[in-house]
């Protein structure tokens, strides 16, 4: 029976984490969650979920007195450091990283000193904390299972391929929301419109990443990190149906693939059973139909390369490339810049950044929290 504690329960991945644990209650015990500004969520899961010792509010707003009079025996850390409090002071197995954006970063570190198991769902942690991540790792007995559906199907694939076998790796991209949508009229996308994803459901934030592409480019660092292959040998094979999820190029020109459902909670499940396989409570059903391939359209997704290329340019670019993506996808959210205005200031951003070589945490922290006000200014805000 592995402790589980399961950051950012109130968003999309932590919601179907849940169905997970509640479908596996003989090998996992919840024992500490973390919500951010959705507060309301918490008492249905604590309903849910009596197993619960600790909950952490790392959002502005805490729960009302009669929640925490209610939940007596339940531990309510409201701070800024919440997060990192809970980690600290909670005795847990398993840590389920659900967070979005540069907030994931942290805790993955800090479970990482622990030695604990990790299913990491925020990607940010290896994009933007990649080298800091795998120095840390070396140091340490913790092991990282990725959840996103790319990566746990392509950790399915290498688990079984010998290393000397493989030439290179394919990563699978719907395209977004935006794939078919006539180019010269980009501009006037609503956020509506790029949230409207045809195979996913998921948080709003990978939703408009996935209609820029950002996330495919975000996918392909993540997996250099995990596996260990040179970014020459990451591919993106775009692909619309979202069945096939990762393709391995073996020495003999043969190809391997991992085909399955658009549906999270198998790749949630793979990852929190440290890369096993087990049944998945009502399955969506699997369908064989046509599957379609078709080349990147560079002109449609300009931001592909534009996180290349600050991935390449080193250093702290990326960090910087992620925040200015987590300000500009919410002001587009909010209505006050076009969807096309995304990628050129991150492309402008980049262009200009002189970035800090082998950063530290700190120094991520710092380029961050820099890069979000640089932003608001280059918009008038
Ligand atoms: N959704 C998917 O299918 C999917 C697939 C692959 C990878 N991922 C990755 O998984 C991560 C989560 O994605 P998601 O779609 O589940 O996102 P989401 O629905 O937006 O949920 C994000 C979670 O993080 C919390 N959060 C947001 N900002 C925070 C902050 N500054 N400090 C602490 N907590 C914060 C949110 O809390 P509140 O809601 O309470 O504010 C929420 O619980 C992302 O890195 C994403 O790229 C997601």
């Amino acid at each position: 029976m592995k402790r589980v504690i399961l950051l950012g329960a109130s968003g999309s991945i932590g919601q179907n984490t849940l169905d997970v644990i509640l479908h596996h209650l003989e090998d996992f015990k919840l024992v500490g969650i973390s919500v951010h500004s959705h507060i309301e969520l918490i008492p249905s899961i604590l309903d849910k979920f009596p197993s619960i010792e600790c909950v952490a509010i790392s959002g502005k707003k805490d729960v009302d007195d009669n929640i925490k009079e209610t939940y007596k025996d339940v531990t309510f850390i409201h701070d800024e450091r919440a997060i990192d409090q809970m980690l600290e002071t909670l005795d847990y197995d398993l840590l389920v990283n659900a967070l979005s954006g540069f907030a994931g970063l942290k805790p993955s570190l800090i479970a990482i000193k622990q030695n604990k198991i990790i299913a990491l769902s925020n990607k940010e942690t290896l994009v933007v904390g990649g080298d800091i991540v795998l120095k840390a790792l070396k140091n340490s007995t913790a092991k990282i299972y990725p959840i996103d559906s790319e990566h746990a199907a392509m950790h399915h694939l290498l688990m079984r391929i010998p290393k000397d076998e493989v030439k290179d790796i394919y990563i699978t991209c719907s395209g977004g929301a935006l794939r078919d949508y006539p180019l010269d009229k980009l501009e006037s996308v609503t956020p509506q419109m790029a949230l409207d994803h045809p195979r996913w459901k998921m948080g709003a934030k990978i939703t408009i990443d996935s209609a820029t592409l950002l996330n495919k480019a975000y996918e392909v660092i993540e997996a250099h990190y995990l596996f260990g292959f040179d970014i020459s040998q990451i591919h993106v094979l775009m692909h619309k149906e979202s069945i096939i999820h990762a393709l391995v190029n073996l020495v003999d020109h043969s190809y391997v693939a991992h085909l399955g459902t658009s549906d999270m909670r198998t790749f949630i499940q793979y990852a929190m059973y440290e890369g096993h396989s087990k049944i998945l409570y009502e399955p969506k059903p699997f369908q064989f139909e046509d599957l379609h391939f078709f080349k990147k359209d560079d002109e449609r997704y300009p931001m592909f390369h534009i996180v290349l290329k600050a991935y390449k340019k080193g250093g702290s670019s990326i960090a910087l490339v992620n925040a200015a993506s987590e300000v500009l996808d919410q002001l587009f959210l909010e209505g006050k810049i076009k969807f096309t205005d995304i990628a050129k200031i991150v492309k402008i951003l980049v262009d200009e950044d002189e970035p800090i070589i082998n950063p530290t945490y700190e120094d991520l922290v710092k380029v961050d929290e820099e890069t979000r006000l640089k932003v608001l200014r280059k918009v008038g805000l």
